[in-house]
């Protein structure tokens, strides 16, 4: 896991940042989500996945990423658009204490597959060993 400082176009006309698959991040990007409108207090994510590497960007406002890889928790603030944060696969992650308007977008690795996501903890925990 780490954070990635992604470009940063300054123009006087607003700011312009990218980044593109296995150039600014390690892995080809399949798919694109974002998670939006959560309501104060909520907790989204709280799973893990077997294969599917991600790259996280807090588009607006702020977010907490909770980030667990089986041997230690780390809690990685994300309040920049221009810093991404790499989750390589079989990390266990959850995001908490969005802002109002917290967009939070993320790039994966594959396509939408239910069978890569582990969802209970004692399974990631033993599968992480
Ligand atoms: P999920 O990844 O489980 O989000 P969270 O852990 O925050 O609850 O996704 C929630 C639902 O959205 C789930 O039922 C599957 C659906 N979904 C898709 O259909 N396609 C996607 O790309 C994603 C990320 C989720």
């Amino acid at each position: 896991m780490n954070k990635i400082e992604l470009p940063r176009i300054s123009d006087p006309r607003g700011n312009l940042s990218f980044f593109e698959g296995e150039s600014q991040i390690p892995f080809q990007i399949k798919r694109v989500y974002w998670v939006y409108d959560v309501p104060g207090g909520e907790v989204r994510g709280g799973h893990a996945f077997r294969t599917q590497q991600e790259f996280i960007i807090c588009l607006s406002g702020s977010v907490f990423v909770n980030i667990d890889d089986g041997k230690e928790t780390k809690q990685v603030y994300l309040c920049r658009s221009y810093y991404g944060l790499y989750v390589p696969h079989m990390h266990w992650r959850s995001f908490s204490e969005f802002s109002t308007n917290a967009v939070v977008l993320i790039a994966a690795s594959s396509i939408y597959n239910d069978d890569d996501y582990i969802r209970d903890y004692s399974i990631f925990s033993n599968e992480s060993k």
